[in-house]
Formats: C-alpha cells, structure tokens, sequence
C-alpha cells in the first residue's frame, strides 16, 4: 500500500519547534512558534482560565456529546466579543472549529462546495498553512501583494491593483488583525478602502481572526472584521482562541457565516454541520466551554481583559526596546518597522542563509522566512539580541 506515497513536508513552523526543543544551548531564544511568553519564557495558562476549569471541573456533570454545531453559548459569546452587534443576528450561523485552524477548514470546504476549484487570494506573504488549508478545500490559490520587502510595510497600491480586479466568483482571504508573518497591518481607512471595493466587485471575504486583542485591543483590532461583516452582504470568520485565551492545545475556535439572508444563512449552517460530521464528528469542548465561563462571567471576564491587555503591554514594549537597542547600536533607523507592527510578529527581511546562522552559531530561532515571534525576545538579553541581528544582517 505505502509503496506509493511520497514524503510529505512537514509545516516549517512545527519543525522548527522540534529543532528548539532538541537543541541543548541553556542561552538558546525562541522567536519561532507563535505562541505567548512570559518573562520567564513560559507560555502560561491564563489566571482567569484556571478559575474557569476549575469552576467546569466543581460543576460538570456530563461528557455527552454536544450537537455538530458544538457549544453554542461560547459562538454566541464570540459572536458578541468580535462584531460587537454590528450584524443582524438573523443572517448569522456559527459551528465551533477545531481551534482556528479548525473554524477555516469548516469555511474553506463550505466555499469549496460554492464554488468547485473557485479562486481564492491569499496575502503574499501569509501563514504557511493557509495555502494546504484553501488546496484540501477544492480551491485554487492565488495571492495578492502586501507586503513591501524595502520598507517593510504594507504594499497598499499593489495590493489593491488585485483587489479591484476580483470579480463576485473569487474569495479573498484577509488577516483581521496583526498580520501573520509580517507583522504590518492595514490603517483603519486602508480596511475601508478595501470593503468599498469588495463591495464594487462582490468578491467574497473570508477573515482570518487568529489574534484578537494582541495589537491594539479588542475593539481597535476587530475594526477591520466589523466593517466587512457590517457593510458587505455575506462574509466569514475564522475565530481562533488558541492567542488570546493561551488556549492553544484545546483546539477552541468559531466558524462564522454571515449570509445575505436567513434562509441561506440555513443553509451555509447545514453545510458546515455536514463538514464537521463528515470529518471530526464534533469538536472539542473544553477550551470552548472555558471561554464561554470567561466571557459570560463580570469578574473573570475583566481578569481575562486586563491580563490579555498585560500580554499585549508586554509585546509593544518588547518591540520598542529591540528597536531602540538596534538603532542605538547601529546608528541607523533601519529596524524601526519592529516598534511600528503590531501583534505577535515582524518580518524582519533578512535572507535565508543569515537566519539559518543565527540558529546554528548564536542558538537565535526564527522561522525561515525571518518571522520573529515577538513575545520570545528575551527582555533581560535586549541587547545582547540586537547584536546578533546586526553581526548577521552584516
Ligand atoms: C504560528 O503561526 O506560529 C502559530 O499560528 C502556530 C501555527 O499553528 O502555525
């Protein structure tokens, strides 16, 4: 049977995890996966969320199984907290997903059953797994410019010269909030430029909502989706909480469908409920219920709100002490971009064979494309990190 197949690759970010872990340097930085750390390079669980476990381990009486559509309570909580009763709840339909990654393979496959082999735009550069995620889903990827590699900023002209040329059969797939790899993220008038001509051309959005919280807060980060999902006709989400509630391993996320109508939104509903039968049967319910316990209750809710708000702190002044040591250092402005994106990332633009150096003579992981995972920098080794990134970029 096996003979046939071939070595599959594996994603390069998940690799590069395995490579951290085995490596035996104690003076060893992870700027690899992107996942929270605390100063003492942990990834913690959140307080509010062990208060909530332990309320769900006091008070549960059951395992059974919760319906395809999974728990409804924790979407409708994630409905609230994203589009901020910005749509009629009508033309809204949620599944949960296996984490966010889950949510957009419940999206992908329903556009792929709408639209057989269809088109679909994704960023140039983007989250490697979306390319695997939109091809298993019958679609044919394609991208659109974004980031510019000179500046390291957003490419807004070219980026939009294939927006405006989509026509109402493509899909674009749009970063919510602090783009992942690049770190560089729309303005708020940039999102309204982009939902006029998504309007103008009636391409179907898809949003990828994978770090709520982690730029510039809630509300200031979900500007972007609440102006797709207010303005357009139809639209999806793919919510993750695996960032923003340090959820990563219990796969809690939400697949939104927002339709024209009550009766299509029906019948997207269906399709994802099929999706999900058809290939997990149901999905896991503790992350989503722990969320749903958080976000219902005042007290853990404002817990949760205020430490999400500390973690993002903790990011913005990472990014601001890196940069200021480089140009100290440097005497140069060319590493500013770091304290101007915002989120878990910046691309950092260097080649491949520097960042494979770094790993291999300073012990610094970065995925291959130069991605840091600003919450690795280590804060006591500011300085010490911008040697490494200056001796390297030469
Ligand atoms: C990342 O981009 O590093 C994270 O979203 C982890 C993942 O699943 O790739």
């Amino acid at each position: 049977m096996f003979e046939t197949l071939q070595k599959a690759t594996l994603d390069k970010i998940f690799v590069l995890m395995a490579e951290y872990a085995a490596d035996s340097r104690t003076n060893k930085i992870d700027l690899g996966v992107g996942v929270y750390k605390d100063p003492q390079n942990n990834t913690p669980i959140m307080t509010a969320v062990k208060k909530a476990e332990q309320r769900i381990l006091d008070t549960a009486k059951t395992k059974t199984y919760k319906g395809v559509v999974g728990n409804k309570e924790f979407s409708q909580a994630i409905v609230d907290l994203t589009l901020g009763g910005t749509v009629d709840a009508a033309r809204i339909r949620c599944v949960n997903g296996n984490g966010g990654t889950g949510a957009l393979m419940n999206l992908l496959f329903v556009l792929g059953r709408a639209r057989p082999k269809g088109r679909i735009f994704i960023s140039d550069p983007t989250w490697p797994n979306h390319i695997p995620l939109a091809e298993n889903a019958n679609l044919t990827v394609n991208s659109y410019p974004y980031f510019d590699a000179a500046t390291r900023r957003v490419d807004f002209d070219a980026m939009m010269q294939v927006i405006d040329g989509l026509t109402s059969d493509d899909i674009v797939l749009l970063h919510g909030c602090c783009h992942n790899p690049t770190g560089a993220n729309l303005t708020h008038e940039q999102w309204d430029i982009v939902v006029a001509s998504l309007k103008r051309t009636g391409a179907f959005p898809l949003v990828d909502l994978a770090y709520l919280g982690f730029g510039d807060g809630i509300d200031e980060d979900a500007y972007g989706t609440r102006k797709v999902a207010s303005e357009l006709p139809e639209c999806m989400i793919a919510f993750s909480a695996s960032k923003n509630f340090g959820l990563y391993r219990e796969r809690a996320g939400v697949s939104i469908a927002i339709a024209k109508d009550s009766a299509t939104a029906d019948i997207v509903s269906s399709q994802m409920q099929n999706v999900i039968r058809g290939t997990i049967s149901q999905t896991p319910d503790h992350g989503a219920e722990v969320v749903r316990v958080i976000l219902e209750d005042k007290e853990l809710r404002a817990e949760w709100a205020a430490e999400l708000k500390g973690m993002r702190e903790r990011m913005k002044r990472l990014r601001v002490k890196l940069a200021d040591a480089i140009r100290r250092k440097s005497n140069s402005k060319d590493f500013d971009f770091i304290a101007e994106h915002s989120g878990m990332f910046s691309l950092l633009g260097l080649p491949g064979d520097v960042v494979q150096k770094l790993k291999t003579e300073d012990g610094v992981y970065m995925i291959n494309d130069s991605r840091i995972n600003v919450a690795g920098i280590p804060e006591d080794r500011v300085d010490e990190l911008a040697d490494y990134l200056l001796r390297a970029a030469g």
